[in-house]
């Protein structure tokens, strides 16, 4: 129900913590996120759904935040990249395989990429290099060229075949 300021409550499962907050009817999920909830592992590029460093898990589809009012998510359940290292500081496979083959320099991409193809290969463990290149292209990179994120996510699609377990967060 919204106030008489116009603001209201939402309720979110964020990485497996329940958060409640308050929010404007103008606030974006990423806002929410970042300014709100202190999770600031989620970046914030051009704001209006081209570059896709803001991509987030709500209920397991990859979506942009900074497109996304948190209205819109109240009782949902959302996967950020600071959910993919395990409790203990692990990384997740998909984290070591970009460390591995060098995907990433400056960083600022790399939680977009992270969670769109984790959305991916979760969706379609079998997915092929078109597929793959197919999500890739929907994330703006301005440092690697590519090629060692495609690496990347070629070793973490076969990792991810063998121990699946090991992936679903
Ligand atoms: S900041 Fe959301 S797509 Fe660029
Ligand atoms: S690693 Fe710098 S923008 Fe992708």
């Amino acid at each position: 129900m919204s106030s008489t300021n116009g603001t209201r409550p939402v309720r979110v499962t964020v990485n497996g913590t329940v958060h409640e907050a308050t929010v404007e009817p103008r606030t974006t999920l990423s806002e929410l996120l970042r300014s709100q909830l202190g999770l600031t592992g989620t970046h914030v590029g051009c704001e209006h759904g081209v570059c896709g460093v803001c991509t987030v898990l709500i209920d397991g589809k990859a979506v942009r935040s900074c497109l996304t009012l948190a209205v819109q998510v109240d009782g949902s359940e959302i996967l950020t990249v600071e959910g993919l290292a395990a409790a203990d500081g692990t990384l997740h496979p998909l984290q070591e395989a970009f460390s591995a083959e060098h995907g990433l320099q400056c960083g600022f991409c790399t939680p977009g990429f992270l969670m769109a193809v984790y959305a991916l290969l979760t969706e379609k463990p079998d997915a092929g290099e078109d597929e793959i290149r197919e999500v890739l292209g929907g994330q703006l990179c301005r440092c690697t060229g590519y090629q060692s994120i495609l690496r990347s996510v070629m070793r973490a699609a076969a990792q991810f075949r063998e121990s699946k377990l090991e992936w679903v967060r």
